[in-house]
């Protein structure tokens, strides 16, 4: 539920909204009623010349909310605003507030500071001078430097707060290397480089968190004298240590922490009741001690494993699988007994340890390794959280985020790197994107909210070690793909985001039709071909070979083009596949030695004949989809941007449909084709850009949208665009497509284009070529 935050801001509304601030100071309070307004006339004072916003939020029950409120005015150049939380909002205590205070920030950059004058308000412009000048994306005020003094705190208070530092670096030694106080409560940020949305604040030491969770930041320091508080007192306390080592134990391990426990109480419970059926099956019941050794072991592993499915993983309600988990369960066990013994022998032998030292770390590795094991494996998600992909757990869940925005038609947030996709990159923040695509272990099955809500799982045998994919159809597109797949992104984007592309597409109104497309000035002409004839060097050669100065003919898509049915192509600029003989017809020397040096092994896998092969194997039982993967990982294709095949290129952003050609290779000849006939072998080319593994196993999922048959839809949106175009088809034994084409356009783009003259042969007939005007 959304907090009802009260917000005061001045009476002159228009100030407040006019003005954007340059920095927000973000003070969390918690009943500093005497240290506000000696506060802010010195902050007033130091930001003089910055227009600055002060956010005080507030967890006071004393009246320093009042106070606040009636400062609005009198400090009215600092644009004070107040958020105050009640006692059922205070989550997270003083990093709570922080966190909020920087999420309303309106400023890029936020400093953060106590309320109580223990920080010097003349050090924030001097914070942020130094983040301009450093181009830093944290500047954090320390106490610890040589030119620090700590005047504010006591010895004890001090010593404690140094062993704190101490235990913080043992958890995170890398990500605190270079900060000299990561708990600090002073330090200014540029608030675009942090993602709020992850962040769990426990208490006080909200900067740790930020810098363990944001571990690229680019960091500064300032040193400063932390004084004593002016009036009121402290709010540390030991209740503030345990949320500390808290958070440091959850930023480390996540919240399995409380599942370990669990899961160890129960591994000692265990030895307790094998010992007990030990002694008794021995003495009672007179059986022989090695038989009810191993009736002992049962019982326990049966104990244990039923206290760790009621306790531990109570949340799995799940009844099936249990027998698999069971047996899971018995292996592991056996295996962690059977490693114990040469663990305690080479502790004990050969790292000199004493044997029941030796024990106990065996009995602590093998407890650590088995819990690792149930958590991952046997009771896998049980513990978490079933809405796995609920609208707001996906972001933080997300290591990094690549946003892209497709015309404002389509938008994708990625946590891998789409490189087709790359020039629609954005930078900015989009709140509901189309698709979402996260990388991880994809669910079997998806719990539905919503009966339209629909799920399809892929994997091979390797499961998620290879190619495997989970796409959630809900209000937008949800992809789980393996990380595995992250490594290979062409064939991530390839395989599995332009088919999903292609029907959202459909569904939004566009085709994403397989064809280059040209454009003349405002006039598109898309050329299509069957893959491999040679669309994409006589696209180039068109670029290329134009006249200087005259350079009319523009870029707009190599392989895909988007289609609206008004007739409108828009460009779609995904870096092109190309061979050494595609290389030598544009004849430039913009690719380093290196990158011409594997072309030609990059071209030979990627060719026709390796994607011949691909198409065998996908006939076989074999892993196709994996095996794709993995090569491309080891051989990723030939891929370049047009702008650096033929540089200063024109790009354009789109045109409006003229003529459409056909390129096709055999006997020359150029050959009007009916409208209706042109399309269908349009479309069939369509169809013959996909069909690589899995697309056989998803393209029904993907193209029946709830009982609508998107293939009709995307059809008729392509004979609305295309359907009266003047249609040519143009057959070369020469791969001369490139010198034919801008005939058609004008005579000034004929001549423009002039190619080596042809042999005579393969002249075409003047009325031939006018054929498709
Ligand atoms: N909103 C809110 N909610 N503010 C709080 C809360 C809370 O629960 N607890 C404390 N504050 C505010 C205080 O009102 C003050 O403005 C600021 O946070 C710092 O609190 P103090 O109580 O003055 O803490 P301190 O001076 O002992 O601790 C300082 O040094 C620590 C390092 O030793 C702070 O700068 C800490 O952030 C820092 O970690
Ligand atoms: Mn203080």
């Amino acid at each position: 539920m959304e907090p009802s935050i009260r917000i005061a801001t001045s009476k002159d509304q228009t100030r407040l909204s006019d003005a954007a601030p340059a920095l927000s100071v973000v003070i969390p309070t918690r009943n500093e009623a005497g240290n506000v307004l000696p506060l802010l006339s010195h902050l007033q004072e130091a930001l003089k010349e910055v227009p600055a916003e002060v956010i005080f939020v507030d967890d006071s029950t004393d009246d320093t909310p009042a106070i606040v409120n009636s400062a609005v005015d009198q400090f009215g150049s600092l644009q004070v605003r107040l958020l105050h939380r009640e006692p059922d909002q205070r989550t997270g205590g003083l990093g709570g507030a922080v966190t909020l205070g920087l999420q309303n920030a309106r400023a890029e950059y936020a400093c953060v500071m106590d309320g109580d004058m223990q920080h010097p308000p003349e050090l924030v412009p001097v914070m942020l001078q130094t983040a301009l000048e450093k181009n830093a994306d944290i500047v954090v005020a320390t106490r610890r430097s040589s030119e620090s003094k700590v005047d504010g705190l006591n010895l004890a208070r001090d010593l404690v707060s140094k062993g704190l530092d101490r235990i913080g670096r043992i958890f995170f030694p890398r990500q605190l290397r270079g900060v000299s106080d990561p708990l600090t409560g002073f330090f200014l940020v540029r608030i675009k480089a942090l993602d709020l949305e992850a962040l769990r604040p426990k208490g006080f030491k909200i900067l740790l968190e930020i810098l363990v969770r944001n571990p690229r930041l680019r960091k500064a320091e300032v040193p400063f004298v932390f004084g004593e508080r002016l009036a009121g007192e402290s709010k540390a306390s030991v209740k503030e240590v345990f949320r500390y080592l808290n958070l440091l134990w959850t930023l480390r391990f996540g919240q399995g922490f409380g599942r370990f426990l669990g899961f160890a109480l129960v591994g000692l419970s265990g030895i307790a009741v094998n010992s007990g059926i030990l002694y008794l099956a021995t003495e009672q019941l007179r059986i022989y001690y090695l038989i009810s050794a191993a009736v002992a072991t049962v019982g326990s592993t049966l104990w244990n494993f039923f206290l760790t499915e009621a306790l531990v993983y109570r949340k799995a309600k799940t009844s099936d699988g249990r027998f698999k988990r069971l047996g899971l369960f018995f292996v592991m066990n056996s295996i962690a007994l059977a490693g114990r013994t040469p663990l305690i022998y080479v502790l004990t032998q050969n790292l000199g340890m004493h044997y029941v030292y030796s024990n106990l770390i065996s009995l602590g590795i093998l407890t650590v390794l088995r819990f690792a094991l149930a958590d991952n494996v046997i009771w896998k998600k049980a513990g978490d959280d079933p809405q796995n992909h609920a609208a707001s757990e996906w972001r933080r869940r997300m290591k990094q985020q690549y946003t892209y925005n497709i015309h404002n038609i389509i938008s994708v947030v990625s946590e891998g790197q789409l490189p087709e996709l790359e020039p629609f990159r954005v930078s900015y923040e989009i709140v509901d994107p189309t698709i979402i695509l996260q990388l991880g272990i994809p669910p079997k099955n998806m719990p539905k909210s919503d009966p339209k809500d629909r799920y399809i799982h892929f994997k091979e045998i390797f499961g998620h070690i290879g190619f495997e994919v989970g796409i959630e159809f809900n209000d937008r597109v949800h992809v789980t793909a393996s990380r595995m797949l992250g490594h290979s992104p062409h064939v991530l984007y390839t395989n599995v985001i332009e088919p999903i592309l292609r029907w959202t597409f459909v569904k939004k109104g566009y085709a994403l039709v397989h064809g280059a497309t040209i454009a003349f000035g405002n006039e598109a002409y898309m050329i299509t071909a069957r893959t491999d004839t040679g669309k994409t060097t006589t696209l180039l050669k068109i670029l290329a070979r134009q006249r200087r100065g005259n350079d009319r003919a523009a870029f707009l898509s190599d392989d895909m083009t988007i289609v609206s049915p008004d007739g409108t192509a828009l460009t779609y600029p995904k870096p092109m596949t190309i061979s050494a003989h595609t290389l030598r017809a544009v004849n430039t020397d913009t690719l380093s030695f290196k990158e011409r040096l594997i072309l030609p092994f990059q071209s030979r896998v990627h060719s026709r004949s390796g994607r011949k092969a691909a198409f065998l194997i996908s006939k076989t039982k074999l892993p196709a989809a994996t095996i794709n993967l993995l090569v491309q990982m080891l051989i990723p294709p030939p891929k370049y941007y047009v702008q650096k095949l033929v540089p200063n290129v024109k790009l354009s952003q789109k045109g409006n449909f003229a003529g459409m050609f056909i390129i096709e290779r055999g006997e020359g000849g150029n050959e009007a084709m009916d409208s209706e006939e042109a399309l269908e072998v349009l479309l069939k080319n369509c169809e013959d850009a996909y069909g690589f593994p899995p697309y056989e196993s998803l393209k029904e999922f993907l193209y029946m949208d709830d009982g609508h048959d998107l293939r009709v839809t995307e059809q008729n949106i392509i004979r609305l665009a295309m359907g009266e175009l003047p249609a040519t088809r143009i057959r070369s034994e020469n791969m001369d497509w490139w010198c034919r084409i801008p005939e058609f356009v004008d005579e000034q783009m004929a001549r423009d284009c002039t190619c080596e003259p042809r042999s005579a042969a393969l002249k075409v007939n003047p009325a031939m070529a006018n054929a498709g005007r």
